[in-house]
């Protein structure tokens, strides 16, 4: 065992252990979207920065070490993770309430923990068109954050191969999706892309999201609440 400290709260951690998994153990909530627990760190969105040791670093891609010093409520660096979230929203066309997954989004669900009322950053209403060419899976390409979620974790199971990928660069960045590798995906395959995926890009054609609003995950209960619950279990 080690110690660390988070927020000046002496903590007892196993070196090596994730610092966003260490933190929930001991009831600090810190925001993710890339992340998923017991998969490789992405480190895409940086919306879990934190400071360590005074530097501001994305805290699911630190293993915990002795002695680590580690702040994560404190204003600045608050601030710094709204910002991040600001930003997503500024940079795609995220219409909550015209969005299947409005209630169950983690980008939604994000923004309400970080208390985002608008963004601080010039909204660039980038058109990217959507992509309807697979059977089952719609691409609302104007949500995707670019986390590679999909890209990463959503593999053809004969091949291995990506069902996804990103094309072009920069702001010109577009998720695409391999048609005929799509069109073999199990309907427990399509499920589990829909669920990864944290904002509402990958929809599953013929259904959308059949839950009512109200009754939607973040609806019932917060991300910040479920996060807890499911590291304490
Ligand atoms: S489609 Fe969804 S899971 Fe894939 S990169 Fe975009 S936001 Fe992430
Ligand atoms: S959750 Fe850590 S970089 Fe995305």
């Amino acid at each position: 065992m080690i110690q660390i400290t988070i927020d000046g709260k002496n903590i007892n951690a196993r070196k090596g252990d994730n610092l966003v998994d260490v933190a929930l153990a001991n009831g600090v909530y810190i925001p993710t979207l890339c992340y998923m627990k017991g998969e490789p760190c992405l480190g895409t969105c940086r919306v879990c920065s934190v400071k360590v040791g005074g530097t501001v670093a994305a805290a699911c891609t630190v293993p915990v070490s002795h002695g680590m010093e580690v702040v994560v409520n404190e204003p600045e660096i608050t601030d710094m993770r709204k910002a991040l979230v600001e930003s997503l929203f500024a940079e795609g066309n995220h219409n909550c309430p015209s969005c299947e997954k409005s209630g169950r989004c983690d980008l939604q669900a994000v923004g309400y923990e970080v208390e985002m009322m608008v963004s601080r950053f010039e909204y660039r209403f980038t058109p990217r068109v959507r992509d309807y060419g697979s059977e089952k899976i719609l691409l609302e390409r104007d949500r995707c954050i670019f986390c590679q979620r999909c890209v990463e974790f959503v593999r053809d199971e004969e091949t291995g191969k990506k069902i996804f990928s990103i094309s072009r660069r920069g702001a010109n960045s577009r998720i695409e999706i391999n048609e005929e590798l799509a069109n073999k995906m199990t309907e427990e395959q399509v499920a589990r892309a829909v669920d990864l995926c944290p904002v509402g890009t990958i929809v599953e054609k013929k259904i959308g999201f059949n839950d009512p609003i109200g009754k939607r995950k973040f609806d019932i209960k917060s991300i910040r609440d479920r996060a807890l619950e499911g590291a304490m279990k």
